[in-house]
């Protein structure tokens, strides 16, 4: 297959960046297609911890293209400190390698400010977002006032609107969320400086795209967090502000649909997330201590300890509808050794009645009550392990029956954080 997406099933930080970093090695062309600085996928390449945040994971591979689409809101100041670190590194992109959508909307200093104030306003109410101004971002885009880095081109008439902006922000912060207005000549001069930066980059990415599938490129789609915080399919308000399914694709890369071959979906052996909201598997206490610290289970993007929870089953069918999946990738599975039994959630209850679906109306799913069955865990280390064969007969066990219950194959599973960890059974790029 030649155009594939990988997404992630729950919210988030299911390890979408080690398989992005793994696929890259047989792509021609690495593209993100939404969301923004809030994902940060971390790879382990020659033992190394690389976090990116915008720049898609292709970019620790020699001579891939990695495109930005404009379905991501992209912070320009973000982008050239994550470039500046890369090259710090010796991880050098070409500037030929990297294309950023021309349509994709910037995220000014005032998003954040507006983030931040929410949110400290908000209280217990908190979705507890990552600040980088994501939300905001994404409503200026609805609202037909945000600013694309086309407009970069024309830096006066850039300069007009960026300042018309910054005094409605301005007004906003001071006058509703009770916060400091923010200077708007410091603002305009830090674009004035990243100008010149980012006009070599910019593409029309649709216009590219279409051209690299029609001439055989295969191209990755890497997904950004999880179907569990998309803007529309998620445990809404406590969601990121985009689509995070594979549908995103098509409007955010872009590719046309009809053009994508396989989706393959993310998910960890047990769940996490970050921030507010329900999550019906959750586990406390010294077992989920103990998952968060063998699972290094502590927010990429901003340091927080995750929440952690049991594999959810009903999740996994959720997400597997919603994007068509191929086939599922299960990471992490080597963090689950040692513990005996294992559970996996496979219904809800609520009330008196049992759902073996998301039920309707999601704020039941703030009433739902796991169900859960019980596997056998396994006490060997699975680091080493390279084939299904070298796998403990429980741990095999445990894998065959998280597909049976999601309904898709299990196409591979990690079992380490660096890139050779992963056991592979079907790569889509070979398939
Ligand atoms: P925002 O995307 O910063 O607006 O945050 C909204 C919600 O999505 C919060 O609960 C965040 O913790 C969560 N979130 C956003 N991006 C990620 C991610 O990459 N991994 C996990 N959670 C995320």
């Amino acid at each position: 297959m030649k155009t594939v997406a990988v997404v992630g099933t729950q919210w988030g930080d299911e390890g979408k960046g080690k398989i992005v970093d793994l696929l890259a090695a047989d792509a021609d062309v690495v593209v993100r297609f939404q969301g923004g600085n809030n994902a940060a996928h971390t790879l382990v390449v020659d033992g190394e911890k690389f976090i990116l945040r915008l720049i898609p994971a292709g970019a620790l591979h020699a001579g891939k293209v990695c495109v930005i689409g404009n379905g991501t809101v992209v912070d320009p100041l973000a982008l050239c400190e994550e470039l500046a670190a890369l090259r710090a590194r010796g991880r050098f992109i070409d500037d030929a390698l990297l294309k950023l959508s021309c349509d994709a909307h910037m995220v000014m200093p005032y998003h954040r400010a507006v983030d931040h104030a929410r949110e400290a306003r908000a209280g217990r109410r908190a979705i507890g977002t990552t600040g980088f101004g994501i939300g905001p971002a994404y409503e200026d885009k609805m609202a037909r006032v945000g600013l694309r880095f086309d407009e970069l081109r024309n830096f006066a008439r850039f300069r007009d609107k960026l300042t018309r902006n910054i005094a409605d922000k301005n007004s906003y912060l001071r006058a509703v969320l009770k916060a400091k207005p923010l200077k708007g000549g410091e603002i305009v001069d830090q674009m004035k400086r990243v100008r010149g930066r980012m006009l070599p980059y910019l593409c029309d990415t649709g216009a590219y795209l279409a051209e690299a599938v029609a001439a055989g490129k295969r191209v990755l789609f890497e997904g950004a967090h999880g179907a569990m915080l998309d803007i529309d399919h998620g445990t809404y308000p406590f969601v990121t502000s985009s689509n995070c399914i594979a549908s995103a694709v098509f409007s955010g890369a872009p590719l046309a649909p009809g053009r994508l071959d396989a989706v393959l979906g993310i998910s960890k052996a047990y769940t996490t997330r970050v921030g507010a909201g329900p999550f019906p598997s959750e586990i406390k206490g010294r077992l989920a201590n103990r998952l968060r610290i063998e699972g290094e289970e502590f927010g990429s993007a901003t340091g927080r300890p995750r929440r952690i929870g049991w594999f959810d089953a009903v999740l996994a069918r959720f997400a597997a509808r919603l994007n068509g999946m191929w086939g599922l990738a299960l990471t992490k599975l080597d963090v689950l050794t040692g513990i005996d039994p294992l559970r996996v959630c496979v219904a809800y209850q609520v009330g008196a009645r049992r759902y073996d679906e998301i039920p309707p109306g999601r704020s039941a799913l703030e009433r739902a009550r796991p169900l859960y069955e019980e596997l056998p865990g396994w006490s060997e280390s699975l680091s080493g392990a390279r084939a299904l064969s070298d796998l403990p007969p429980n741990a095999r066990r445990y894998l065959e029956r998280i597909a049976e219950l999601a309904g898709v194959r299990l196409v591979m599973a990690g079992v380490g954080a660096a890139r050779e960890a992963t056991i592979v059974f079907s790569n889509p790029f070979l398939a």
